[in-house]
């Protein structure tokens, strides 16, 4: 039993996609989450920057004793292998939970990948992709506008400028016919029914934020680290830039009752 909180760190509010699937499966955990709103998005700068950026957001969580660091973050995960520095916390990242999903799901063998371009470049999908099975073929594209549409609401599947630039991006997955798709970014399950629509709905999509949830709900119980409490944990949720606007996207995102405390916080940039 260990009731500290689980701490989860995103560029901005993709990373709720996960914090809502915690509540879903671990109701009775404190949760504190950072949202870098300040500096979203993160999936267009360079490794180097990404990962300082990194550090600074998981200093932050520490200082929150959590017992855990969740990073729901699809461009960090990316890079997390390249961080030599031991972070004296469990880290763990989006990658493999998703990976593991899509493995299990596919029937043909064909995977898609959509992500920032921080993340497709690294081309970390395809190794863990393939070094579980060989014979799968991964197909990826990064996706650069979704997560401005995200962040600025613009994620009804009525939405034409998100259904354009939907259209343009998963027409070589239309082409490659794959039938498993990995929404390798955090944001991105905010426009699952709009990806839904233009893939088919034969085609099963994978959030990386929920399967990440998925693997801290078997990680906690496996080594007997669950919260020891009957009533609803707490939600706490930074914020590095406007209150107002993150506080709107949560109400949208994990609905008007959450019962959450918001506060904008510096990480001393
Ligand atoms: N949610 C982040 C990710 O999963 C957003 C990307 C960004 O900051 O560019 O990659």
């Amino acid at each position: 039993m260990n009731n500290s909180a689980i701490g989860v760190f995103d560029s901005g509010i993709g990373g709720l996609t996960c914090v809502e699937e915690l509540i879903n499966l671990l109701p009775n955990e404190d949760i504190v989450y950072l949202g870098d709103t300040a500096r979203v998005p993160y999936g267009t700068r360079s490794r180097e920057t990404i990962m300082s950026y990194a550090r600074q957001d998981i200093e932050f969580l520490k200082q929150h004793n959590v017992k855990m660091i969740l990073v729901a973050c699809g461009t960090v995960s990316s890079v997390l292998s390249f961080m030599k520095e031991d972070p004296g916390i469990s880290v763990s990242g989006v990658v493999q939970p998703a990976v593991k999903a899509a493995c299990a799901a596919t029937k043909n063998n064909r995977i898609g990948i959509i992500a920032t371009s921080a993340t497709v470049k690294s081309g970390v999908y395809g190794k863990v992709i393939r070094s579980i099975n060989p014979e799968i073929k991964v197909v990826g594209k990064a996706c650069p506008m979704f997560v401005p549409l995200v962040e600025n609401g613009y994620t009804s599947p009525d939405c034409p400028p998100a259904r354009y630039f939907a259209e343009e991006y998963l027409e070589i997955m239309k082409e490659e016919e794959v039938d498993t798709l990995i929404l390798g970014c955090t944001h991105y399950p905010h426009l699952s029914e709009l990806i839904s629509q233009v893939m088919g709905d034969r085609v099963t999509l994978v959030s990386s934020g929920a399967e990440l949830a998925k693997y801290a709900l078997n990680t906690l119980t496996y080594s007997d680290s669950t919260a020891d409490r009957e009533e609803s944990g707490n939600i706490e949720l930074y914020c590095t830039d406007s209150e107002e606007l993150f506080s709107e996207n949560v109400e949208k995102f994990l609905g008007k009752n959450i019962n959450a405390k918001i506060s904008k916080c510096s990480l001393k940039l």
